[in-house]
């Protein structure tokens, strides 16, 4: 099966600072990537070269089987509106209501073909999120919780084949945290979408991951399931682990 998404030898450098330098990578369709890292590790950069905000200096990424760098305009944009991108709930648009805030994107992208639809695919997506009742509430009047929830149904209401996820867990507790998880499970569960997750947070990762990869000195050093990569004997995993674990007093 031609994976959703293919990163083949990618180097990326900004000028001294060589920051990919060989990362290889198939992700399966429907399935749920973490890539972990420390922070500075390139992991955002990792999603932007498959957003294409950035451009690989060497080797290749792919969208389901579409070269990024060689794709004409047109196939450009199609590839682009397959990805879904998660912002933290910071990102609302204050001013306008849950349903408007859900209802932009697809207004904006033109991806459905009438209001009736966007109705539907709104409310529809509201009730995944389990917003139902708060359609017609401004994000402010919300609980972090809520507000977790409806930034998913921000992008969730597109439909995305692939999402990515920049940490959608940074500081939050852990109680949100949890409403992140939640999010993350309904996207999986519900829409079978194509998952790459950057996160700081270990439970999240082991509790979501199908597979997880540690991005170390420019590559991916490790990429495992989740018991497998607990139980991997690779230094900087290890390491990882032991810090993460040490700084988090467990
Ligand atoms: N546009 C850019 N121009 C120059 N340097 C950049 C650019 N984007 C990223 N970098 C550098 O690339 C390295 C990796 O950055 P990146 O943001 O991917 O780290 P990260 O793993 O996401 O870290 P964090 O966990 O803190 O978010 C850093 O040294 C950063 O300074
Ligand atoms: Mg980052």
């Amino acid at each position: 099966m031609t994976p959703a998404i293919e990163l083949r030898d990618v180097h990326k450098a900004f000028g001294d600072n060589r920051v990919l330098q060989g990362v290889s990578l198939a992700v399966a369709p429907g399935e749920t990537f973490v890539l972990l890292g420390r922070s500075g590790s390139g992991k955002t950069v990792v999603l932007k070269l498959i957003e294409g905000l950035l451009q690989p200096d060497a080797g290749q990424v792919l969208l389901e089987g579409h070269d990024l760098a060689t794709a004409k305009a047109k196939e450009l944009l199609e590839l682009r509106g397959l990805l879904g991108i998660q912002f933290q709930s910071g990102a609302l648009f204050d001013s306008m209501t849950v349903f408007e805030n859900v209802a932009f994107p697809l207004r904006e992208r033109h991806l459905l073909p009438s209001a009736k639809a966007i109705d539907a695919r709104v409310r529809e997506t509201l009730e995944l999120v389990g917003l139902t009742d708060a359609a017609e509430v401004l994000p402010g009047a919300l609980s972090g919780g809520m507000r977790t929830r409806l930034a998913f149904a921000r992008a969730y209401g597109v439909r995305p084949r692939i999402l990515l996820c920049d940490d959608p867990t940074a500081g939050l507790d852990p109680l949100l945290t949890e409403a992140v998880d939640e999010a993350l499970a309904v996207g999986k569960r519900s829409l079978g979408a194509t998952i790459v997750l950057v996160t700081n947070s270990l439970p999240t990762a082991f509790q979501l991951g199908d597979r997880l990869g540690l991005l170390h000195d420019g590559r991916l050093v490790e990429v495992a399931g989740p018991l497998a990569f607990r139980a991997s004997e690779h230094p900087a995993v290890k390491a990882f682990l032991h810090d993460w674990l040490e700084r988090h007093g467990v």
